[in-house]
């Protein structure tokens, strides 16, 4: 059952900030369900991370649109938006180095009660102001996703609306969060399938600039799905996600045609940086 359910009472009435925040209770619902179901740990991660960046990329377009407002009391919600990124980090930081030492739904209703307190308290102070001035704060919405996820690092030097992405992995709570990654960096198009058998029929069938292929499926297993592909002649860069630190061994032995080995839970500024090292030469 979701632990927060969207109703108007969240609506301050400028359409790129509702649904920001409907993304963000999206992505705390998604967050609890995993974690009551004894999810995996690393798919609870991967959430975590999606919800940092998220929030980081919301909070940016927020104060923009604050600014535009002309908002008075703007330095005081900064700070306030500075100090659940700060803290949001720190968990993410935490969970990152010891994920059986972070206790999920103690991190899920932190963030559930801060960011509904903020909010319906906070935000909606603010809402008078952005419906005053609408046209100027809807001229302000665009804050580019990549640019402010690469912190400085050339997000340009790949077009990424002209990529096209396959993700392979059985997990549909990673699964999810990974493509709505991709869409929020800018890549123009995702694919994404549960099982070994749809990657292969996708990736025999349609080009893909790059693969994202998951290390262990339900009963499958993601070097099967690379071999089965560079038989089939795809000659696409793949990209092994896994949850576990040493495997990249055991396939280095195995001679197999993996471009890189990224750890789950990634973060949207480590996806991009992938995506530029395996197509930028
Ligand atoms: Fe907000
Ligand atoms: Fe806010």
């Amino acid at each position: 059952m979701a632990l927060v359910r969207w109703s108007n009472r969240f609506e301050l009435g400028v359409p790129f900030i509702d649904a920001d925040h409907r993304v963000l209770v999206d992505l705390l619902n998604r967050m609890h369900d995993a974690s009551r179901a004894d999810g995996d740990l690393t798919d609870i991660g991967g959430i975590l991370s999606a919800l940092v960046d998220y929030t980081r990329y919301h909070f940016a377009r927020e104060e923009r649109a604050q600014a535009a407002a002309k908002y008075p009391d703007i330095a005081d919600h900064r700070l306030q938006h500075a100090r659940l990124t700060g803290e949001a980090k720190r968990l993410f930081a935490a969970f990152r180095a010891d994920p059986g030492a972070v206790e999920v739904g103690d991190v899920v209703d932190f963030l559930s009660d801060w960011l509904m307190d903020h909010i319906l308290f906070h935000d909606m102070a603010i809402k008078p102001y952005l419906l005053a001035n609408l046209e100027a704060v809807t001229a302000a919405e665009g804050v580019n996703y990549a640019g402010l996820m690469a912190g400085g690092a050339a997000a340009d030097e790949v077009d990424w609306a002209s990529l096209s992405i396959l993700a392979v992995e059985d997990s549909k709570p990673f699964g999810n969060v990974l493509v709505a990654i991709l869409k929020a960096i800018g890549v123009g198009s995702v694919e994404l399938t549960a099982t070994v058998g749809e990657g292969l029929e996708a990736a025999a069938s349609r080009r893909f600039d790059l693969i994202f292929a998951d290390w262990r499926m339900n009963g499958e297993d993601g070097l099967d799905f690379v071999h089965r592909i560079r038989s089939a002649g795809v000659t696409a860069p793949v990209v092994m996600l896994t949850g576990y630190a040493d495997e990249s061994l055991e396939a280095a032995r195995e001679g197999l045609a993996i471009s890189e080995w990224l750890q789950k839970p990634v973060t949207s500024a480590e996806l991009m940086a992938c995506i530029s090292r395996q197509l930028v030469k």
